[in-house]
């Protein structure tokens, strides 16, 4: 998720078991073979042995761009250096992107995921796996099932659909029973995302759009824990108790220290108040700690404002 999941926070998300991958933020594509410092950039895993998070899950590099050529070019590019599957971004619903011809923009004419995906999946030439992501449309779903079979022909090996369309943006409901219409349409594995933030929303998700794997967004970020208690669930049958505050605030804490090796300490502010007010929708506790902390800008009077009271919470 742009501007959001890191290398930082992939390691962060992945200690505890429940995720079996993840994926970069993407990297754009216009027209040009893009140097190695940008696929780093978006993937400083791919300077590693292994392309996976310090706990040993996938990470699968995201490109986005409408270009087949230079699409091709850079899957080429990414495959030199090491990535172990290339997913294409055709959900991004973003005013810029979308003007310059990317993201979801490309949902309008299923001829063109078609081409994107085939010229990429030509050009690794099986060396990885070749997905994608899409939307249920831009502006209306009338083309879903078309743009998922384009994706299939072009070489698509899984679809992840975020159950809305671009200009439904982020806006519940998702239509999850649309990615139940799409299944039927497809043989590739498809995986369901948009709104799961809870064990009932998974199960719901599961139920409606048949899919056994979905995806988790918004709701990885606003509960840490939710990939484990989805685990744990399904394990067991159990449900895990909610993560107290002084556990939360511990991984807010430890992200700081990770970021701040390498970011000014102002930067690392905006990126903890970003990930707290991801976690306040759901969280009373944040909701009020983001409301104290929102207007601090020197990091240790926000770190000890995170962790204020946690000790007394410990002992209780
Ligand atoms: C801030 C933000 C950035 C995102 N960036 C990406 C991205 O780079 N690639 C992508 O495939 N999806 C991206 N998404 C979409 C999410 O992956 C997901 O499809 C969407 O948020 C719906 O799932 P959710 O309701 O679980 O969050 C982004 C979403 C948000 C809110």
């Amino acid at each position: 998720m742009e501007g959001v999941i890191d290398a930082h926070t992939r390691h962060l998300l992945t200690v505890r078991p429940g995720f079996d991958w993840t994926v970069t933020e993407f990297v754009r594509v216009v027209d040009a073979r893009l140097p190695p410092r940008v696929f780093y950039k978006h993937c400083p895993e791919l300077q590693q042995d292994r392309i996976t998070t310090p706990s040993g899950i996938p990470v699968h590099l995201q490109l986005l761009g409408s270009d087949p050529e230079a699409l091709a070019a850079n899957a080429q590019q990414a495959v030199r250096l090491g990535a172990v599957s290339l997913d294409l971004n055709f959900g991004c619903p973003a005013k810029l992107v979308n003007r310059h011809d990317g993201g979801a923009s490309l949902l309008r004419d299923p001829a063109r995921v078609e081409r994107a995906v085939s010229a990429v999946h030509r050009a690794v030439d099986g060396a990885i796996p070749v997905t994608a992501k899409i939307r249920l449309g831009f502006s209306h779903r009338r083309l879903a099932l078309d743009c998922a079979r384009a994706a299939e022909r072009g070489g698509a090996s899984q679809l992840v659909v975020h159950a809305r369309t671009r200009d439904e943006g982020y806006r519940p409901p998702a239509h999850w029973e649309w990615i139940a219409r799409i299944r039927q349409h497809v043989s590739i594995p498809v995986v369901a995302n948009g709104d799961i933030w809870s064990l009932q929303d998974y199960w719901r998700a599961r139920t409606l759009s048949g899919c056994d794997d979905v995806m988790l967004g918004r709701g990885a970020l606003a509960d840490p824990w939710l990939a484990s208690r989805l685990r744990h669930w399904q394990r067991t049958g159990e449900t895990l108790p909610p993560t107290p505050w002084h556990v939360r605030a511990d991984i807010l804490c430890s992200y700081a220290a990770l970021q701040r090796s390498t970011l000014p300490n102002r930067v690392v502010v905006s990126l903890l108040k970003q990930w707290l007010n991801h976690m306040r929708g759901r969280d009373p506790e944040a909701a009020q700690r983001f409301q104290r902390l929102r207007r601090l800008t020197d990091l240790d009077t926000f770190l000890a404002g995170l962790a204020e009271g946690t000790a007394q919470e410990t002992s209780l």
